[in-house]
C-alpha cells in the first residue's frame, strides 16, 4: 500500500494528540478525485473535533484525519469523474465526517471541488472554502442580505468574519463590524462602514435597526444581539441556537446556520468574486503541517486575525 504523510489523531485530547506520521495514501472512490494538498488551514472545528466535543455528532473511527480546507493539485481520478484532469489546480472542502486534509493527499467527492480562483497561492485559497461557504450560506442563503440592508457581524476580524465582511459589502449592505481595539484598522481595510470595539464599546448602545445580526461568537455576546435587529430582522448564530421564545419576544426571526455540505458551485461562484478583487483572504500565520500542535494552540486562543494556514508541499 502507497503511503504518505498525515497529521492523526488515534484518541481525543489536547493538541498533543495530534501525530505526524505515515498513513495509507488515500485511494480515490466512484465519483471522487485524489488532491495533493498543497495547503490546508486549522479552523475551530477541527479543534472541537480533536477535543472530542463533536463525538456525538459524528460516528468518527481512529486514526482520524482533520482538515476541512484544502488547495492543492488533481492527482488522481476516481471512476466516472470527467471534469478534472490531473495537474488542475483545485480548492475543496473537505466532508467533515471524513479523513481531511492535514496530509498530502486527500480524496475528495468531486461534486465539492472546484478550480482554485486564479489569483491566489496556495496558501491564501485553502484560506477560504470554509469559512466562505459558511458566510455564503449564512449571509446569502438565511439572510438573503440585500443592498442597503444593514448587517451587524460579531468577530468580524476571524476567519469566518472576515470573509463575511467582504460579501455583505459586495451585496451593497452597510457592515458594522466587532472586534477588539488592535483590529479596528483591519476591519476598516475590509471595508466595514463602522468598527467596534467590543472592550470599550457596548456594541447593543449604538448599534439600531439592524436587518442582520451574524454572530460568530455566542454566549452573552448572542444574548445582546436581539435589541439592535428592527422588527422582522434576523439573528444568524454559528455558535448556538438562538432562543426562539426570544426571538418571538422581540419580533424578530432567529436561525442556527450551518456550513452544510459543500458545492462546487458556490465555490466556483466565490473563486470568481476573488479574481474579481471584490474578496481578499487573510492569513496571518503560516506555519509548516509538521507545527500542527502549535496551529491548534494558537487557533484555540481565539484572536486570530483571518486564518492560520499549514503549508503542506511548495
Ligand atoms: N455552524 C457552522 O457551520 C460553523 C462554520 C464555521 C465556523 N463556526 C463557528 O463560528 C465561530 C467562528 O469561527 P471562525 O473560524 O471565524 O473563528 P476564529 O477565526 O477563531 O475567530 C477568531 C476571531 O474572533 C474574534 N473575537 C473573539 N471574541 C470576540 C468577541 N467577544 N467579540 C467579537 N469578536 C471576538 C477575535 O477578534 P479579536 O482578536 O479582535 O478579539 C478573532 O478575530 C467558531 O465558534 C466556529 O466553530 C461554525
Amino acid at each position: 500500500m502507497t503511503s504518505m504523510k498525515a497529521v492523526r489523531i488515534h484518541a481525543y485530547g489536547g493538541a498533543d494528540v495530534l501525530h505526524y506520521e505515515e498513513a495509507p495514501r488515500p485511494i480515490p472512490g466512484d465519483g471522487e478525485v485524489l488532491i495533493r494538498v498543497h495547503a490546508t488551514t486549522v479552523n475551530p472545528f477541527d479543534c472541537g473535533v480533536r477535543a472530542g466535543y463533536l463525538a456525538a455528532w459524528y460516528n468518527y473511527s481512529f486514526p482520524l484525519i482533520l482538515g476541512l480546507d484544502v488547495s492543492g493539485a488533481v492527482e488522481e481520478l476516481g471512476a466516472g469523474v470527467t471534469n478534472f484532469a490531473p495537474g488542475d489546480t483545485v480548492y475543496a472542502r473537505t466532508d467533515p465526517s471524513r479523513n481531511g486534509a492535514y496530509a498530502e493527499y486527500v480524496a475528495v467527492r468531486a461534486a465539492e471541488v472546484a478550480a482554485k480562483p486564479r489569483s491566489l497561492d496556495d496558501i491564501q485559497a485553502a484560506a477560504i472554502p470554509q469559512v466562505a461557504l459558511t458566510a455564503w450560506e449564512a449571509l446569502i442563503k438565511a439572510a438573503n442580505l440585500a443592498q442597503g440592508q444593514t448587517v451587524l457581524i460579531h468577530g468580524a476580524a476571524g476567519g469566518v468574519g472576515h470573509v463575511a465582511v467582504q460579501l455583505a459589502k459586495w451585496r451593497g449592505a452597510k457592515v458594522i463590524g466587532t472586534a477588539s481595539g488592535r483590529n479596528l484598522d483591519f476591519l476598516r481595510g475590509l471595508g466595514v462602514d463602522e468598527a467596534i470595539d467590543y472592550t470599550t464599546t457596548q456594541f447593543e448602545n449604538v448599534v439600531r435597526d439592524a436587518d442582520v445580526v451574524l454572530d460568530t461568537v455566542g454566549g452573552e455576546t448572542q444574548q445582546r444581539s436581539w435589541s439592535v435587529l428592527k422588527p422582522g430582522g434576523i439573528l444568524l448564530s454559528l455558535v448556538q441556537a438562538p432562543s426562539e421564545e426570544t426571538a418571538v419576544a422581540h419580533g424578530v426571526r432567529q436561525q442556527f446556520v450551518m456550513a452544510g455540505q459543500a458545492d462546487a458551485d458556490v465555490l466556483t461562484k466565490i473563486a470568481a468574486l476573488v479574481d474579481a478583487g471584490k474578496l481578499k483572504p487573510t492569513v496571518s500565520t503560516v506555519l509548516p503541517l509538521t507545527e500542527i500542535q502549535r496551529a491548534h494552540e494558537l487557533s484555540q486562543g481565539r484572536h486570530i486575525r483571518g486564518k492560520i494556514a499549514l503549508q503542506v508541499a511548495a
